[in-house]
């Protein structure tokens, strides 16, 4: 685990010295995205009540942030290209959510679709 953090950090920061800070805020980017994801699957199962700006900030939230690390991501190596690939998967199906969010029932099966980007990504990187 800490050997993979510092693995992706390393991708992320332009060089060691500011891989400490890439730490940091991946792991502060993941906890909000991992209180944003409850949140949203809670609206769309109907165990809080349904607001669709919330919901388009939330899916906004993971767009934006996961832009910002494929623009960190400068290195060419194997791993650097997978890591940006999966973020900008993540970017794509989070669009795709927020194309439907007016339709609750449709947002539910994009949503599993952006979860199963932040599984695959911890079983490779962050297991
Ligand atoms: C492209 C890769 C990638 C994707 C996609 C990804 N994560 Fe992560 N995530 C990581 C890595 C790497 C770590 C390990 C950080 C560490 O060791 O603390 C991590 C750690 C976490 C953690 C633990 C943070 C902590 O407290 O240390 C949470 C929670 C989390 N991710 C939530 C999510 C959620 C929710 C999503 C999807 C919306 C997601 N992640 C998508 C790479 C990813």
């Amino acid at each position: 685990m800490r050997l993979r953090l510092l693995t992706v950090s390393l991708v992320l920061a332009a060089s060691a010295a500011t891989a400490a800070y890439a730490a940091t805020s991946l792991k502060t980017t993941m906890k909000t995205w991992k209180a944003n994801g409850a949140a949203a699957a809670d609206m769309v199962s109907g165990r809080t009540a349904f607001n669709e700006a919330e919901l388009r900030r939330i899916l906004e939230t993971f767009i934006n942030d996961s832009k910002g690390f494929e623009t960190r991501i400068k290195a060419s190596t194997a791993e650097a290209t997978d890591l940006k690939a999966r973020f900008a998967k993540l970017e794509a199906d989070s669009a795709a959510a927020l194309a439907v969010t007016a339709q609750p029932s449709q947002v539910k099966g994009r949503l599993s679709t952006i979860f199963n980007n932040c599984k695959s990504c911890h079983d490779v990187y962050a297991n």
